[in-house]
This record gives structure tokens, C-alpha cells and sequence, in this order.
């Protein structure tokens, strides 16, 4: 975790624990020349530039912009007013302290700079990068096009690219292509990444698997719109481009003595597959990111897959109840708490508690559930609202809009323009009333839409209000812990899961279409934060029928959650989901916190996911279909020490064994059988 600098050839080195990464300052611009395994400051200094490309194309910039001879995806166009959009740098200085560096370069004619920031941790190997434009002279000039940077891949042949695509109720689903030749582009104009995509991107020579191989993974610590773009060259130059404007943001006016700062890139090199990537993202997440990552998360019940918007203080506190005994340690009620919020149709924005449902406020359901032994959480959606509710009536100017057009509704709900600082702050205000008024501990802060006529600049002011609002509520209130949520999965990103404790990750909870769903989101999102519920069966959502274990031991590769209407679960269920609860409890410190490894691909007809932390391994093991003659086969265990004897229960099992012959899983019978083994070194 050091920055060197060799001044004659004026290389900078960045190192992590197992990486470098070295850029040097040519005729005003910042070249990058290694992303990858170690090497030392005369072996970076050493390292030739890359040749240009075809029609003397300058390749592997650090902050490409536009003009010369440049042809590539700009990090940055600013209109200077009397014809001039492209900028020429000249260096400025540097400053380093440690993990970190800045350099700065300025105009040569016009009176902007650029400052490139670097960060670098001593136990990860992500590198932190993101740009701040200045404005130090006295008129105003139009920035089109600002993004936090590119990043060059040494050339290989054979580039893929994986991803994430999706759609509600399939979010994260893996997609891994031949890199083609031009540009890939991941990208979102919904406001936020929403479940269609996500913004990261992994690029590898072709030949990594799991886990082994070469890896270079780049992503964007944001949650409004984005663009990943991955340029490839026919002389297989790569370079990702990463950051929050695309090709219908509006441009910015930046006044004189203003600044703009872009969101953080993150990029990541591993030569440990696949497998090797999520170990170092999800590591750079737990130490770097997540605001509480040392806690344990509370086994939630989530009152949405039970009563739906059908919420009341009687039927809330006798599920309570139920919960408590289960071994529940948060409850938390969802959608329909307020105002005339019957259905999806009316209410949104008038938030205090419906008199007919509760006649005495939230007072004594948050008491019942503190008596009980839980902690209270509930369900809010600050950034919209129906336009059958008070408060739209009464500010019907506050949404996103534009004039004479069409308010286009989803889901019967207009976007609020968090942009305005009236609306972030009539947000702030009656949240933190919400908040000091009850003893709630917890929020599902939820979004289900995506921006329609956003008006300039209201998408990322938006979500620089929506982080605001979030990071005062959470200085003003210290206890409070936060869950992301939009539509389920339609907002996870490191911008995100800075200033939350964990997301929900879809609103499909059957146990089968989970298994892809979590292993896409385990690329890179750690589990600690990813929230999965037992729900019931069959899957209101999808109708297919499961067992509660199968159903449990799915939802416990995360951070363990329970809805559906528990008031109706047969005396066996209770004692069955009670169980499997304290077995939970047993073992989360390891899911939470070990290091993941995908043991079978999410495809497979039993997948197997293994959780390594100290001398302590998790496996669970969910048969998907059975198939007369394809019994389990052994699985491999990893992470263990081949000298070491474990033990699951009383059985003894040889580390050697574990890694070499493999796991019998022994599965009942038939279909969605499920097993969890938990081993500990004697
Ligand atoms: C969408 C969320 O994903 C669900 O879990 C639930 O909170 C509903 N919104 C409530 O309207």
C-alpha cells in the first residue's frame, strides 16, 4: 500500500498487497503502463509506453478527452464558449501521502485543471480512483461530458467480458461473451442502474475460470445513471471507460471558482480467477465500504410476502409474536403504514401512520416489539409519491417534470425531485420527526421506478441529495441501521452500500430463481449485505412449490430474513423454521464475514457454496432437481488446512480429505433437498 514516484521518467507506482498499478506523466497527459501482477519502481520506469494505435491513435490515457488524435469514448468535453471542446494538459504537480496520490494538470490556453486522484489500501487490491474539474477562471464554462476515468488493460487476445443483466425478479444474472471488437457499453438511463444492469463490468484473456486466471474488473461507486464503456482495439488494446454521465445526461454549467467531483471507479486485478475477483471485492466491501461490517445482521421477518399492504396494529403485533418465538430479531413492518395507503394507488408521500389502522399512532407496535426482545424497523419511499395523496396535491411542482409533457406514472407513482434542496430537505425533516417521535432502528429505504423526463441536473442531484439525506440521518442518528431497496434489487452499488447495511436483493423469493440470482449479485457484492428471505411455499410470486429447509438453507447464504404470513405456519413449520433460525445463528459470523467460494456453477443440479473464515467452514448444498442415476458427487472443499482435522457435529473429517476426495453430501431423496454442514477445526 505504498505510492512511489521515479522523477526521471516520472512513473508513479501504486501497490497493494498483490498488485501494481503504474501510470507516468507524458507531455501532459497521464499514460497508464501496468495493471497487474507485482513489480517495483525500476521495473515500472522501465516499462515502455504503448504504441500508438492506427492513424497514430494516443492510447492507454488515464483521463482520455477529446481532440487530437483521439478517438476513443472522452472522459471529459467541456465547451469553452467560442468554439474550443477539447482541453490540452499540461502538468501541474503531484501530492502524495501515503495511500494516496494527486496529480494535477491544467489547460494550456483556458483556465481549468484537472486533478486525478488515486487511493490504494494495504489489505485489498483495489484501487481507488476518481477526478475533480476546477474552474479557476472568472466566466462560466458547459461541461458535457465528465466521467472518474479510464482504465487500460495490458493486451492479451482473447478479451471476455462479464456482466450482470437482469430484469424485476431476475436481477444479477451472469452473462460472460467474447469481447467484441469496437465498444461494449454497460450502461443505465433509468436515474439508477435499476435491475436491467449494474455497474461493474470483468474482462479476462479468455481462459480464467473460477479460480484460476487473470481477471481485471472495473466498477462505479454510484447509484445514479452510468456508462461502462470497454473500447477494444483490432490490436487488442482494452480500456474501460467509467462514469455517471451517458449519452442523454444533460450538460453542467460550471461557474467560475466552482468544482466538479466525479464518482469513484474502482479497479480491481486478480491472477486468482473469477472466484479470486469476488474474494478481493467482497474484501474491499466489508473493510472499506459497509458502514457497520463488523456487526452481525438481525434475522429480520419482513411483514411484505404476509399481509401485503393489509397492515394493522393487531395483526402486526400478533405476527410479532409468532416472529419473537422463531427467534427473530428485527421486525419489520413494510408497505402500507401511512396514509391512504390501501394499494399501490394512493398515499405515497403522506407519511404518518393511517388513524384506522393504527388509532394510536406506531407507538404501541414499536413497544410490543421492543418488549418482545426485537428491534423495529419500517418501510419508507422518500423520493416518491402518488399523485392521489396530500402531498401532491399540495406540491404538485416538486416531481420530476417537464413542461407540457406527460407525468409518465410507474406504478402509479411520480419521482420527486430530490435534486431541489426543499424536496431533500422536507425529506430530511419528516424522517428524522418519524424517526424521533418512534424508537424505529432500522429502515427499508425502498425506490420502485425508474426516472421519466428528468429535467437538467436532476438526476445526479438527485442521488447526491438521496446520499445526503441518508448520511445526516444516519449522524443524527447513531443507532440506526439502513436497508437499500428499489423494486428488489434495482439499486446495489458501492455508492450505495457506503451509506446502507444491506440491500434487498430481489423481490423474487423463490428458493430456485434465487440461486442465480445471488451468485450473480456474489460477484462482487459480499454476502454480509445481501438480504434473502424464507418466504412461503408455494412462491407467491412464482407459484413453484419448495420445502422450508430448502427455502431456508438458500435464504441463509445471506443475510437470513423470514416474510410470509407466519400466523397460518402450522405448529411443525414453527418448530422447523425455529430450528433452522438458531442453526443460522450458529454459522453467520462465517457467512458474513469468511471468504465465499462457488463450489459448482449456479446452473448446476446441486450448487454448492462453501464460506471459509479462520478454522471455521460453512457448506450449503441445495439439489435443485434430482436425477435417477446422476447421484451428488463429492464436492471439493477449499480454503482449509490439508494437515488439520475438522469436525461437523461429532464426525471428524481430515482437512486433506475435505480438498482432495471432497464433501459427501448424503442428500435425502428427490428434489430441493438441502444440507448444511458447518465444520470446525478441532
Ligand atoms: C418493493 C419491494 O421490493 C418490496 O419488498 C416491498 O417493499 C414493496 N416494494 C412495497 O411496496
Amino acid at each position: 500500500m505504498t505510492v512511489e514516484f521515479d522523477p526521471d521518467s516520472r512513473t508513479f507506482l501504486l501497490s497493494t498487497p498483490r498488485t501494481s498499478y503504474a501510470v507516468r506523466v507524458v507531455d501532459g497527459s497521464v499514460r497508464q503502463v501496468h495493471w497487474g501482477a507485482p513489480l517495483g519502481i525500476g521495473a515500472a520506469a522501465s516499462i515502455p509506453l504503448r504504441p500508438d494505435g492506427g492513424d497514430g491513435e494516443v492510447l492507454g490515457e488515464e483521463f482520455p478527452g477529446e481532440g487530437g488524435l483521439r478517438f476513443g469514448p472522452p472522459a471529459l468535453v467541456v465547451d469553452f464558449g467560442d468554439g474550443a471542446r477539447s482541453v490540452s494538459w499540461r502538468y501541474e504537480s503531484h501530492s502524495s501521502d501515503g495511500p494516496g496520490l494527486t496529480i494535477t494538470l491544467v489547460d494550456d490556453h483556458y483556465p481549468v485543471a484537472l486533478e486525478l486522484h488515486y487511493r490504494v489500501h494495504g489489505d485489498c487490491d483495489v484501487v481507488e480512483r476518481w477526478a475533480v474539474l476546477l474552474n479557476r477562471g472568472d466566466a462560466p464554462v458547459t461541461v458535457e461530458a465528465l466521467q472518474s476515468g479510464a482504465w487500460t488493460l495490458p493486451r492479451r487476445a482473447g478479451y471476455r467480458l462479464s456482466r450482470v443483466a437482469g430484469e424485476w425478479g431476475a436481477e444479477f444474472q451472469l452473462s460472460r461473451v467474447p469481447l467484441p471488437h469496437g465498444e461494449s457499453t454497460v450502461t443505465s438511463r433509468r436515474g439508477t442502474h435499476r435491475h436491467q444492469t449494474n455497474p461493474w463490468l470483468m474482462v479476462d484473456p479468455g481462459d480464467a475460470t473460477e479460480e484460476h486466471g487473470e481477471v481485471w474488473t472495473v466498477a462505479l461507486a454510484y447509484s445514479g445513471g452510468f456508462t461502462l464503456t470497454a473500447s477494444r482495439g483490432y490490436g487488442d488494446h482494452v480500456s474501460v471507460l467509467a462514469g455517471p454521465d451517458h449519452d442523454t445526461a444533460p450538460p453542467r454549467t460550471l461557474g467560475p471558482g466552482e468544482r466538479l467531483d466525479t464518482p469513484m471507479t474502482l479497479g480491481l486485478y486478480t491472477g486468482g480467477g473469477f472466484g479470486g475477483a469476488s474474494h478481493q471485492w467482497h474484501a474491499y466491501a466489508r473493510r472499506h465500504v459497509l458502514p457497520a461490517p463488523t456487526e452481525e445482521r438481525p434475522v429480520l421477518y419482513n411483514s411484505w410476502e404476509g399481509t401485503w399492504f393489509d397492515v394493522d396494529e393487531a395483526g402486526q403485533i400478533e405476527t410479532a409474536r409468532i416472529a419473537a418465538d422463531l427467534g427473530v430479531e428485527l421486525y419489520v413492518m413494510d408497505d402500507g403504514w401511512f396514509g391512504a395507503r390501501l394499494s399501490d394507488r394512493a398515499g405515497l408521500g403522506d407519511w404518518s401512520p393511517n388513524p384506522d389502522r393504527f388509532p394510536s399512532g406506531l407507538g404501541p407496535l414499536v413497544k410490543e416489539v421492543h418488549r418482545l426482545g426485537m428491534r423495529f424497523g419500517l418501510w419508507v419511499e422518500p423520493e416518491m409519491v402518488n399523485p392521489d395523496s396530500d402531498l401532491y396535491r399540495a406540491h404538485p411542482d416538486w416531481v420530476v417534470h417537464q413542461p407540457h409533457r406527460r407525468r409518465t406514472e410507474v406504478r402509479h407513482q411520480l419521482t420527486l425531485d430530490f435534486g431541489r434542496s426543499d424536496v431533500a430537505e422536507w425529506a430530511y425533516e419528516w424522517l428524522s420527526r418519524l424517526l424521533t417521535d418512534n424508537a424505529i432502528d432500522f429502515l427499508k429505504w425502498d425506490m420502485n421506478r425508474p426516472f421519466t423526463e428528468p429535467g437538467p441536473p436532476s438526476t445526479a442531484a438527485h442521488t447526491r441529495n438521496v446520499y445526503d439525506v441518508v448520511d445526516r440521518l444516519r449522524a443524527r442518528f447513531p443507532h440506526l441501521r439502513i436497508e437499500s431497496c428499489a423494486s428488489g434489487g434495482g439499486r446495489v452499488d458501492f455508492g450505495i452500500l457506503r451509506r446502507t447495511d444491506q440491500v434487498w436483493t430481489s423481490d423474487n423469493t423463490d428458493p430456485v430463481d434465487r440461486i442465480a440470482i445471488q451468485s450473480g449479485y456474489s460477484q462482487v457484492y459480499p454476502a454480509a449485505a445481501m438480504g434473502a428471505w424464507a418466504s412461503e411455499s408455494p412462491n407467491p410470486i412464482n407459484g413453484r412449490a419448495t420445502p422450508l429447509r430448502f427455502r431456508f438453507h438458500v435464504a441463509m447464504a445471506g443475510a437470513l430474513g423470514v416474510s410470509g404470513n407466519l400466523r397460518e405456519w402450522s405448529p411443525a413449520e414453527r418448530d422447523e423454521a425455529r430450528a433452522l433460525i438458531a442453526e443460522y445463528k450458529r454459522v453467520r459470523h462465517v457467512i458474513a464475514h469468511g471468504e465465499l467460494y462457488r463450489l459448482t456453477p449456479p446452473d448446476a443440479q446441486t450448487v454448492v457454496v462453501q464460506y471459509v473464515l479462520g478454522g471455521e467452514s460453512v457448506v450449503l448444498a441445495w439439489r435443485v432437481r434430482g436425477r435417477i442415476g446422476r447421484p451428488e458427487l463429492p464436492v471439493r472443499l477449499r480454503g482449509l488446512d490439508p494437515d488439520a482435522t475438522y469436525e461437523a457435529g461429532e464426525r471428524p473429517y481430515p482437512g486433506g480429505l475435505l480438498l482432495a476426495h471432497g464433501l459427501d453430501l448424503d442428500l435425502p431423496r428427490g428434489d430441493h433437498a438441502s444440507t448444511l454442514v458447518h465444520l470446525r477445526r478441532r
